[in-house]
């Protein structure tokens, strides 16, 4: 993406696109993901569990599909906080949390000052916010070291988001879908341009999994593992502090 571009798509603060589109945001997903979405959501969450984590933080949780997942899915007791800067997500999170007998908490706050104790969380999930996280982002930095910071001795982080398939027709074909369905369609139904050409252009430009692994491994995280979907479309990365 060239520098012009990039300062275009990347010009309107995240909080702002975020908080324009909610309402739609799950049907949109499941449109632009032929429901896929909700089957990566169960690796993650399978992931995530896997280690029996009795403290989680679902970071970016958006409108809380992930972390009201994660209470149905635990067959014991487990403390699931969302976190999310933008406040009409949170309340639609809170919403769908609702009906839950064993509710999980929410609250307002930024990836790169997060309001907890030095490694409080069992599990930390991100899943697709971390390319908000990291994409051209200044905050890059100091938001993976706030997630290492809160993630416990022995803990995971997992996260779910947009990969880059390695071989070169298939990636070629997913940058032509992002841009002729993901861009148009996302506009069409939530009617906001800039957020899912934002959606659209970073997840083209998105880092690969080795560049993710070797992130990950320079911010303290060791045994990282990818596995991905749709030909690498999507992966899912475990992390152990
Ligand atoms: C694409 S949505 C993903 C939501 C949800 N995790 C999911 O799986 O659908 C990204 C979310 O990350 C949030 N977000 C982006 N940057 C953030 C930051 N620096 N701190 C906290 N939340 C952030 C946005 O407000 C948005 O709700």
């Amino acid at each position: 993406m060239s520098g012009a571009m990039r300062k275009a798509v990347f010009a309107k603060p995240l909080q702002e696109i975020f908080s324009a589109i909610p309402r739609r945001y799950e049907l949109i997903n499941l449109v632009l993901t032929w429901g896929g979405v909700n089957h990566w959501r169960q690796e993650a969450t399978r992931e995530c569990l896997a280690g029996v984590p009795s403290t989680v933080l679902d970071l970016g949780c958006g409108t809380g599909e992930l972390t009201v997942n994660l209470m149905r899915r635990a067959t014991y007791a487990v403390k699931v906080t969302g976190l999310d800067c933008s406040q009409p997500m949170l309340d639609l999170a809170m919403e769908k949390a609702a009906p839950l007998v064993r509710k999980p908490s929410f609250i307002k706050g930024y990836a790169d000052a997060l309001p907890f104790p030095d490694r409080y969380f069992d599990c930390v999930m991100v899943s697709f916010a971390f390319r908000n996280l990291l994409c051209e982002n200044p905050l890059a930095q100091a938001n993976l070291a706030e997630i290492f910071r809160v993630t416990a001795p022995g803990g995971k982080f997992v996260v779910l988001e947009t990969g880059q398939p390695e071989n070169r027709l298939l990636k070629a074909l997913f940058h032509l879908y992002l841009r002729w369905w993901v861009l148009p369609v996302g506009w069409l139904i939530s009617g906001d341009l800039d957020a899912y050409r934002y959606l659209a252009e970073s997840a083209a430009c998105f880092y690969p999994p080795e560049e993710i692994k070797q992130m990950l491994t320079r911010s303290g995280f060791s045994r990282v593992s990818s596995r991905q979907f749709l030909f690498g479309a999507i992966a899912l990365y475990a992390a152990s502090r």
